[in-house]
């Protein structure tokens, strides 16, 4: 039986960044866990301009390659996890950037999102994503916040706890929960 597709996309695009080792840290959990087909989804190579389709996104007329590829891309998806930095007390515009691109290819999907930061753990940056998720009827799963000040990356690796291992396993069973009813409500559209 195929699986649902789970898409964990890194957020932050910069050199160094932390968010790919928390990806992946994310996504070694997910294979292991066995219910998803898990894709890592890096924005740094996605690498799409600030805005420039000239239409409203809902109407799926791009004139670009690279918003093709990024709706072919995320079509595929069934569930995502955002893997979001905090920036300024939200999250990042690379982050929005991806988001705003697209409309009908994200509408009726489960979404979690993994928040990392100082002490508040990117929670900032997770609650400010909601109301993203809520326009584009994004349904949320759950959150994973890590504090990068006493789960630092070490040598480009995140291996985190068992708290943050313990929340990242509650979000995949809320994913595994939720995905297969709105893949059922998609397809009876
Ligand atoms: C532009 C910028 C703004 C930041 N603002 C915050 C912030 O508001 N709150 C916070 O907890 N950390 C903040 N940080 C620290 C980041 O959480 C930390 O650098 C993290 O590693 C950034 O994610 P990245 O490495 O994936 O880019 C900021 C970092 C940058 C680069």
């Amino acid at each position: 039986m195929t699986k649902p597709v789970l898409q964990v996309i890194i957020g932050s695009t910069r050199p160094g960044r932390a968010g790919a080792p928390i990806a992946t840290w994310f996504y070694d959990l997910a294979v292991a866990d066995g219910r998803f087909d898990v894709e890592l989804v890096d924005l740094a190579e996605v690498n799409l301009p600030i805005f420039n389709e000239p239409n409203h996104p809902i109407q799926g007329k791009y004139e670009f390659d690279h918003t093709k590829r990024w709706s072919a891309t995320v079509s595929r998806g069934d569930a995502f996890v955002f893997v979001v930095p905090e920036y300024n007390h939200s999250f990042n515009a690379a982050t929005k950037n991806a988001l705003d691109y697209l409309h009908n290819e994200w509408r009726y999907k489960p979404v979690g999102i993994v928040s990392y930061g100082g002490a508040v753990m990117g929670t900032r940056s997770a609650q400010h994503l909601k109301p993203v998720f809520t326009a584009l009827k994004l349904v949320h799963a759950g959150d994973v916040s890590i504090p990068l000040v006493t789960l630092p990356v070490v040598d480009g690796v995140f291996t985190g706890n068992d708290v943050v291992a313990k929340a990242a396993q509650n979000l995949l069973n809320e994913l595994d929960f939720i995905t297969p009813g709105l893949m059922q409500l998609r397809a009876g559209r």
